[in-house]
């Protein structure tokens, strides 16, 4: 990422090169996008989240958490992440648009506890569930642990995002959290495509992908945590039309998101050093 021309602005662009590679491949892994100072505030944050016992943590069956939904209401530390410009500025370059904040979660993937997420688009949930008209969405997705091929990592199968909507079926079973999920035969297909990618990368690390990129993450069985931030980012224009889901789950509040100062977090972090 480069910084704008003018040093007050503290707008991020993205460059042609990162432009191009998200719109071919449906994701783009940004390195060093945050301080160690800045995640470790956060990660911090995130343990008083998921100590919190509240309809918004949902637990894995073995009662660690898996996600916080809509932290960004109840955490003062992901209030601001959820305007962050190094998050939100790239978002609205890619979708051209304001954007509001259709969900956000704070995963675990706790150490040892952290169950599977089965193969599935969002877009497809958001559609489905909550009638989003059009995949003009996306996912931002912030890395508050170092994230490993030991721990559970995200795998991306490249280009998937240009097959459109796939079928899916409604897992209500697998895990804690019912998702619309692919079945075998279509990974397989696409994975033969595409081959599948692991974003791997340390605590700071952001990688933005296109909210109908089949993606998966297997279970969590090594001793570290792997604890990423997920902003998931909607235009304007394409807010939600149905209301089925809880509100924490897909939000209803469709205000244009006013980025915030680049170094909104510095506080949080002297307040957690
Ligand atoms: C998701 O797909 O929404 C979450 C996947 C993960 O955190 O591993
Ligand atoms: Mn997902």
């Amino acid at each position: 990422m480069t910084s704008d021309s003018d040093p007050e602005s503290h707008i991020m662009k993205l460059d042609q090169e990162q432009i191009e590679h998200f719109h071919s491949e449906g994701y783009l892994f940004i390195p060093d996008c945050f301080s160690a100072t800045e995640t470790s505030g956060l990660l911090e944050e995130s343990y008083k989240v998921y100590a919190m016992d509240r309809e918004e943590v949902v637990r894995e069956n073995s009662g660690v958490a898996r996600t916080a939904f809509a932290a960004h209401t109840y955490n003062e530390g992901f209030r601001l992440l959820g305007a962050h410009p190094r998050l939100i500025k790239p978002v609205m370059q890619l979708l051209d648009e304001d954007v509001y904040m259709h969900q956000y979660k704070v995963n675990a993937k706790a150490a040892f506890d952290g169950e599977v997420w089965q193969w599935h688009q969002d877009f497809g949930t958001w559609h489905r569930d909550d009638e989003m008209p059009e995949p003009r969405a996306m996912n931002i997705a912030i890395y508050l642990d170092d994230v490993t091929a030991a721990n559970g990592p995200l795998l991306f199968i490249p280009r998937s995002h240009k097959d459109g909507t796939l079928p899916a079926g409604h897992d209500i079973e697998t895990t804690s959290y019912p998702l619309w999920t692919l079945d075998r035969e279509t990974v397989t297909r696409l994975a033969e495509q595409g081959g599948i990618a692991t974003p791997v990368g340390k605590a700071g690390s952001v990688v933005m992908f296109h909210c109908n990129l089949v993606h998966a993450s297997p279970p969590n069985i090594s001793p570290f945590g792997r604890t990423i931030v997920y902003l998931s980012l909607c235009a304007v224009s394409n807010h939600i039309r149905r209301y089925k889901r809880a509100e924490f789950i897909a939000h209803r509040d469709f205000t244009p998101i006013a980025p915030l100062a680049d170094n909104c977090l510095s506080d949080l972090g002297a307040e957690a050093a």
